[in-house]
């Protein structure tokens, strides 16, 4: 029996039991349920043999330029004995490898008393980050995301991500003549189909009223109720530094723009796009573009301040990408080397078409004052 099979088993005998669940329900069953989800089962996920590329797999000077602006935050708090590291979502530990690579090069003195935490949904990818990260072996550490919500887990330092909130699960919703409703998943002649009806929690309208958000009538959107939970339990993990987020998506005004009537869903098969989210359940990932108004409001809610938030194109450019390149490049002989460093740069920083414009940075802190990081400076300085 294929994890397809198995996932809609779960889900049909699920429904048979409780009633329809809400498509919140069904993308986490997809994602993760344990041993068959997307993200929690065996498989590259990421990467030219997987379903889809993030900046990561196109170059290690995207960690590299992340590891300038972490090393720059560093300073900002002028340069603590001890800095923590937290990556959350880390997948296999690449984009954490090539940070701790470049710390470890560059900035010896904050190299000395760093820590890095890993918090991964699917914990069987430790093996995989202890290999990739070998050379750092003695600096690291775990986190459960449980214990990570709990409360317990406290540090000082960064807490970044690349393409978490997108992979959380959402609720779907729909403005009819008759108000807003939400998108339940119903099982009808073995096959899955929505019904809309009131929402689940009044909490879906809440989120929509905080960011000053009216659907009009027909339209669909996502809530991504996950997103905010997170933030919160980040920011009450943080006594002092930085929260960095990276990941596709707009501000709300632009995100729920009648424009976009059918919301944001995309799913992901070997580089395929995908819209229909039951077919390939737990084969091919799905994912929803990235409200960052909400983080922003309710990290300010939770003691954060927004230091700085725009475009991965910007961000990059600002923070040193050109000439991070350019040293790759001088210690780099083979012309077909150059080459693909000059076609990564494009691919991580064009506006169109690549990865530079859809993509969205955000850096929040807590008890540091007045931040001078390189972001801020601006392009072409
Ligand atoms: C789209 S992948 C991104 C992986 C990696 N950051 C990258 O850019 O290649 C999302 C990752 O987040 C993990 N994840 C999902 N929910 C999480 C949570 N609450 N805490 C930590 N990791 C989580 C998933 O298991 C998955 O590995």
């Amino acid at each position: 029996m294929n994890e397809d099979s198995q996932l809609r088993d779960i889900i049909t005998a699920r429904i048979a039991e409780q009633g329809r669940i809400t498509f919140a329900d069904f993308m986490a069953v997809c994602l993760y349920e344990p041993g068959l989800g997307y993200y929690t089962s065996p498989g590259r996920k990421v990467g030219a043999e997987g379903d889809f590329y993030t900046s990561i797999t196109v170059h290690g000077a995207f960690g590299r330029v992340i590891a300038r602006e972490i090393a720059q935050m560093w300073r900002s708090m002028e340069r603590p004995a001890a800095f923590t590291l937290v990556e959350c979502g880390a997948g296999n530990g690449r984009l954490a490898c090539d940070i701790m690579d470049f710390l470890s090069e560059r900035e010896p003195e904050m190299y000395r008393g760093l820590r890095l935490v890993l918090v991964e949904q699917e914990p069987s990818l430790e093996s995989a980050q202890r290999e990739m990260l070998a050379a750092h072996v003695e600096r690291l550490a775990w986190c459960s995301p449980d214990e990570f919500a709990s409360g317990s887990f406290t540090f000082s330092g960064c807490l970044y991500s690349n393409e978490l909130i997108d992979a959380l699960p959402v609720h779907r919703v729909v403005m009819t003549s008759d108000g807003l409703k939400e998108v339940y998943v119903a099982s009808k002649d073995g096959e899955f189909v929505e019904e809309a009806d009131e929402p689940s929690t009044p909490e879906i309208a809440a989120y929509l009223t905080r960011i000053a958000v009216e659907l009009h009538p027909g339209q669909q959107a996502e809530v991504n109720l996950n997103a905010p939970q997170w933030l919160a339990s980040a920011s009450r993990a943080l006594k002092n530094g930085f929260i960095l987020t990276i990941d596709y998506g707009y501000p709300a005004a632009e995100l729920y723009t009648p424009r976009r009537k059918l919301g944001t869903i995309l799913c992901y098969y070997r580089h395929q796009i995908e819209e229909n989210p039951y077919l390939r359940l737990g084969l091919q990932d799905i994912t929803t573009h990235v409200d960052f108004t909400t983080l922003m409001k309710c990290g300010e809610q939770t003691g954060l301040q927004n230091n700085w938030f725009g475009e991965q194109y910007r961000f990059l450019l600002s923070a040193g990408i050109v000439e991070e390149i350019e040293e790759i490049e001088r210690s780099t002989v083979s012309d077909e080397e150059k080459l693909r460093l000059r076609l990564t740069l494009k691919k991580l920083i064009m506006p169109d078409g690549g990865m530079g414009e859809t993509f969205k940075v955000l850096i929040q802190s807590k008890g540091v004052n007045a931040p001078r990081l390189l972001c801020q400076r601006g392009i072409g300085r």
